[in-house]
């Protein structure tokens, strides 16, 4: 089988289309890529995937990403053949998506006020190195060493340099990261020095770091691992592929994500759009974005915060001017993003566009939660017996939210992703020294 897998700009207007293995990774127009495939899988393979929970001692089927590997297989190999899977696809021993699978936690639903039932967060820093970077990350690497690369690059505000790191490093592949000084959780930095990555610190934010790896990268001949790169997208897919499967592939009614460069939101959209085509889910969640206050971009131009004009998909011609006066009048004021929550603290959300398709095609909403809710949120899935970071704890805080406001109703259906662990030691300390926060257990002398 040869072909069945190819790139096409998600430019509607533009529609070029790029071989897998031109090493292409954005349209040269500059536009956002999709992996396209051109047969639709048979459902069938629903019965495999849950099969091959039993891994048998392939890696592959233990892997959480490369179970699914029928539906993200752009380098065309025979599945069901071992030694070929061997020689194509990275993976870290089988570890990526492993153990992340939805978990009902009593305690959060009781804060949500919601059903236990109606509850389930699936966290994905569970994977190996501790956040859902790695789903994404082992496809990439798989694509990358498709191509022959030697570096690969990515800008980052912590975890994804750590999952490149750690594939890097495993793959014996050179690994350069940017990121912008000062501000990543001091247990991110120290994985990528760890792993043996290139560390290039910049000094500006990280919008400016992800600008001067793409120069970079150019420049030198480096592989980009961000989001934009469409193969991250594919790995993410398994994201929600292991949220439905534990469901019996009946979608839920919301599935909520922490919004930062947006390749989350995008995947899962592309993951529901398929899965809808291919008749394997009747229904269609609806995705919830809940951005930082600090880095609200999509939140301001999705509810028309900035000027009244909602920006919208459009049929794939989104209002970019809207989004292009939103940035000149952030930068007119100097308005940079903040928030402690350091993983989602960017401005300019690479994957805007494939973000907007997400919402519109599965009706989805943003909204945005403070410093403070998102430390509740993270505390709150700790005292379950779950480990988080402050970003990932933008999700019950956003939930609890859009409850509040009644757009989430009690009886829905919710599937919230963690998206990261613990990796800034001091935040649940100061949080629990602080008798004043909702969930505080201060120390005694
Ligand atoms: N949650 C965590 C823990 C993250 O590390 C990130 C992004 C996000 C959420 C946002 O996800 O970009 O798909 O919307 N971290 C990136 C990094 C930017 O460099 O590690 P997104």
């Amino acid at each position: 089988m040869q072909d069945n897998a190819y790139l096409k700009c998600i430019d509607p207007q533009c529609g070029l289309e790029y071989a897998i293995k031109s090493g292409i990774l954005e349209c040269r127009k500059g536009h956002l890529l999709d992996v396209k495939y051109k047969k639709n899988p048979s459902r069938a393979l629903k019965e495999l995937f849950y099969s091959r929970r039993n891994p048998q001692g392939s890696i592959f089927n233990e892997s959480g990403v490369w179970r699914f590997r029928e539906l993200l297989n752009f380098c065309e190999i025979d599945t069901g053949n071992l030694e070929e899977c061997s020689q194509h696809l990275v993976s870290l021993d089988g570890a990526e998506g492993r153990q992340s699978k939805p978990y009902h936690m009593s305690r959060v639903a009781e804060f949500l006020e919601i059903p236990n039932d109606n509850l389930l967060l699936q966290p994905e820093g569970y994977n190996p190195s501790g956040s859902f970077k790695d789903n994404g990350m082992a496809a990439a690497v798989t694509h990358a060493k498709l191509v022959n690369a030697k570096k690969i690059v990515c800008a980052s505000t912590g975890n994804t340099s750590a999952a490149a790191g750690m594939y890097a490093a495993n793959e014996n592949m050179e690994c350069d990261v940017y990121i912008p000084a000062g501000q990543i959780a001091p247990g991110k930095l120290s994985q990528a020095y760890q792993f043996g990555a290139q560390i290039i610190e910049v000094d500006g934010n990280f919008d400016d770091a992800f600008s001067k790896s793409l120069e970079d990268a150019k420049k030198y001949g480096g592989y980009t691992v961000n989001s934009i790169n469409p193969f991250r997208i594919e790995g993410q897919k398994t994201i929600p592929f292991r949220a439905l499967e534990n469901q019996n592939w009946e979608a839920p009614d919301w599935i909520v994500y922490p919004g930062g460069a947006l390749g989350n939101t995008s995947s899962c959209g592309k993951c529901l759009i398929e899965l809808y085509e291919w008749g394997w889910i009747k229904k269609i969640p609806r995705i919830a974005v809940v951005n930082a206050e600090g880095a609200s971009t999509l939140y301001d131009l999705y509810n028309g915060k900035f000027e009244e004009t909602k920006l919208r998909w459009n049929k794939g011609r989104p209002d970019i001017e809207l989004i292009q006066r939103y940035y000149a009048f952030l930068d007119k004021k100097g308005i940079r993003p903040k928030t402690k929550a350091t993983a989602i603290q960017i401005g300019r959300p690479s994957n805007i566009l494939k973000g907007l398709r997400a919402l519109d095609f599965t009706n989805g909403v943003v909204t945005q939660v403070s410093d403070s809710e998102m430390l509740d949120g993270m505390s709150i899935v700790g005292l379950n017996g779950f480990d988080c970071e402050m970003a990932s704890g933008s999700v019950p805080a956003g939930i609890r939210k859009l409850i509040q406001e009644e757009i989430i109703k009690k009886d829905d259906v919710v599937i919230g992703i963690l998206t990261g662990r613990q990796k800034d030691a001091m935040l649940p300390v100061d949080y629990h020294n602080n008798p004043n926060n909702r969930f505080a257990i201060p120390p005694k002398q």
